[in-house]
């Protein structure tokens, strides 16, 4: 009796390894979706855990090399030479509670040294935010030292999003 139940168990245990394996490669394709551009909308991503990609532009008007170091409260990202006209990022998930926050210094050769908050929930990940939600965001830094000192750039080609710096 055993015996002639075998294969047939055999078989089970195929066809659920097929089936984990169609699964697995279906959650692959679930995350490339998620992380491909989604031109004109403003509504991506604001679920507990989204997966955000701040990307940092050096546009600093004397075209200095801008250094950068951006931290929250657990991670320091260390201190970045970004050379100007590129651009450098980093990749996280906003927490459970919904507290992520990044603050980057940025010094350059005649520009002077300021802090930004480049990550804010309440701002970036907040459908009544300030600016419309991003999954990618994107920053112009030092277009001036004044009210543009950060712009954050929308990727359907919109108006940027411009701030100063958060001290002087
Ligand atoms: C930036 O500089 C200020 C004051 O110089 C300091 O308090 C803060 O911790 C610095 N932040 C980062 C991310 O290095
Ligand atoms: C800045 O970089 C972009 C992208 O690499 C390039 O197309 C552009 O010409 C550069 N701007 C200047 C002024 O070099």
């Amino acid at each position: 009796m055993a015996f002639s139940n075998k294969p047939h168990f055999i078989l089970i245990f195929m066809v659920s390894c097929f089936i984990l394996t169609l699964f697995v490669s279906a959650l692959d394709v679930s995350n490339a979706v998620a992380e491909a551009p989604s031109p004109g909308s403003g509504g991506d991503g604001y679920l507990p855990l989204s997966k955000k990609h701040v990307i940092i532009h050096n546009v600093v008007n004397n075209k200095q090399t801008l250094n950068v170091h951006c931290k929250s409260s657990e991670d320091d990202l260390g201190l970045i030479h970004l050379p100007w006209n590129q651009t450098w990022g980093f990749r996280f998930r906003v927490n459970i509670w919904d507290t992520t926050k990044f603050v980057c210094n940025f010094t350059w050769y005649g520009g002077g040294s300021h802090n930004f908050d480049i990550f804010d929930v309440w701002r970036d990940d907040n459908e009544f935010g300030q600016t419309p939600v991003c999954s990618v965001c994107i920053w112009e830094v030092g277009r001036n030292n004044k009210d543009k000192a950060m712009c954050r750039i929308p990727r359907d080609g919109a108006n940027p999003y411009c701030f100063k710096w958060d001290n002087n």
